[in-house]
């Protein structure tokens, strides 16, 4: 099986890719701009990997996107491609209509257009390429907005209601998912994912800005009172969510993946200070009260929502899936993780992990 990923070299992207080549489940075709978020150094080792091809491409460059189908032929497109980053849309909401919102149409259309030219003839399997073809669109919680604290947790029939900028333009890409597949039929499934964290976690995110900040002893940021609710999913944990939901989901059906973690802003990072505390004792905020003595409240993000949740039952009972990391383990494994790869952190503050993108690729246009 060839997968096409799109933004297999963000955060989530190269967690599924480094998953999907240490097993050799799938092929992989890596579709990704290399935006500031995208960074070739989370997928070591692949350059020489026979099974993993990467394409230095813009998904709304409609006819690269094109090329990039007829070269590879893949049997499955997985869509995380996206600007991610709630503080960014607040600051700039353009981008994230243009990659989040036209982007998707223009993917959608060129896989349409792949899809409808794929062979309908049954082969050994028994089914035709046209039938076994799946567009995976992979969204978040946010697109369901503010959840009230005595509210049930969100599902897959949750009406929409996003908040952000960015919420709004992941809204509106899952409603152009699902009027490609009512509307012309292409095959898709959707996953709505609470929040992420783990290895390779761009430092702008909560938990690894956190890490890195306490590491180096300064202020840790809590937004407003800290008393914000998300729910946290190791990302190999989601990882193993989208393989399920690509081999086994129902066409145009939806999952909510989630880890049953809630916690409170503030109840994250102090867990963080005080695991920094056991493993660091003696870093810079190692000293009486520990790292907890770096937090600092400041202003709140502008239309914050207050809590999200997920009830992953449909997947846990259709697919078999279940988290394997515990929050308090992952934690700790992901803040043992950032102390042992000081280079990977080190090039990404630097920016100097953009000189193998300009060295590779500076040939090639993008879109701004
Ligand atoms: P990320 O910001 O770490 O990575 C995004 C990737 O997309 C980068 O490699 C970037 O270069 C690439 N990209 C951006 N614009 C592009 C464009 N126009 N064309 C091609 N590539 C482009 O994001 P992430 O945290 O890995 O999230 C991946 C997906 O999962 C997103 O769609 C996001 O909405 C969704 N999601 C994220 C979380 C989370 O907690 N991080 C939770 C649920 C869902
Ligand atoms: O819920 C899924 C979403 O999780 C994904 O769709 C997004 O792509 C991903 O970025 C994430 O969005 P959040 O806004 O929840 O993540 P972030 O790490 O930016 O913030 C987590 C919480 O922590 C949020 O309530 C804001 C707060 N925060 C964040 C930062 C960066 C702080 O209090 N201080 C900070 O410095």
């Amino acid at each position: 099986m060839k997968i096409l990923v799109t933004g297999g070299a963000g955060f989530i992207g190269s967690a599924l890719i480094r998953q999907l080549r240490a097993g050799q489940r799938a092929e992989i075709v890596n579709v990704d701009a290399l935006t500031y978020a995208g960074n070739p150094e989370s997928l070591p080792g692949l350059d020489d990997d026979p099974g993993y091809r990467f394409e230095r491409v813009d998904i709304r460059d409609r006819d690269a996107l094109e090329r990039v189908f007829r070269d590879h032929r893949p049997d499955a497109v997985m869509h995380l491609a996206a600007e991610s980053h709630v503080d960014r849309s607040i600051l700039g909401p353009g981008v994230f209509v243009d990659t989040n919102v036209v982007g998707t149409q223009v993917l959608l259309d060129v896989a349409r257009d792949f899809w409808e030219g794929l062979d309908d003839r049954p082969d050994s399997s028994g089914l035709s390429a046209r039938e076994r073809f799946r567009f995976h669109h992979i969204s978040t919680d946010e697109v369901f907005g503010d959840l009230p604290l005595d509210a049930p947790a969100f599902n897959e029939s949750t009406p929409y209601a996003p908040s952000s900028p960015y919420a709004a333009s992941k809204a509106a890409s899952d409603h152009l998912v699902r009027a490609w597949h009512r509307t012309y039929g292409l095959p898709v499934v959707i996953t709505n994912c609470s929040n992420n964290y783990g290895p390779y976690q761009f430092p702008e995110k909560l938990i690894p800005l956190m890490i890195l900040n306490a590491l180096a002893g300064k202020p840790l940021p809590v937004y407003g009172d800290g008393g914000q609710i998300r729910d946290w999913l190791h990302v190999d944990d989601h990882a193993e969510a989208l393989w399920a939901v690509l081999q086994r989901g129902e066409i145009g059906g939806t999952y909510a993946i989630g880890g049953d973690a809630e916690r409170t802003n503030l109840q994250v990072v102090e867990a963080l200070c005080d695991a920094l505390a056991a493993l660091r004792p003696n870093g810079p905020g190692g000293g009486g009260n520990g790292y907890r003595d770096l937090i600092r409240f400041v202003t709140d993000r502008p239309g914050h929502d207050r809590r999200y949740a997920i009830d992953s039952r449909r997947i846990q009972h259709e697919l078999g899936w279940r988290p394997a990391h515990s929050f308090e383990a992952g934690l700790r494994e992901t803040i043992q993780w950032y102390i042992d790869h000081p280079e990977w952190v080190q090039r990404v503050q630097s920016g100097a992990y953009r000189e193998w993108i300009e060295a590779n690729y500076a040939d090639r246009e993008l879109r701004d």
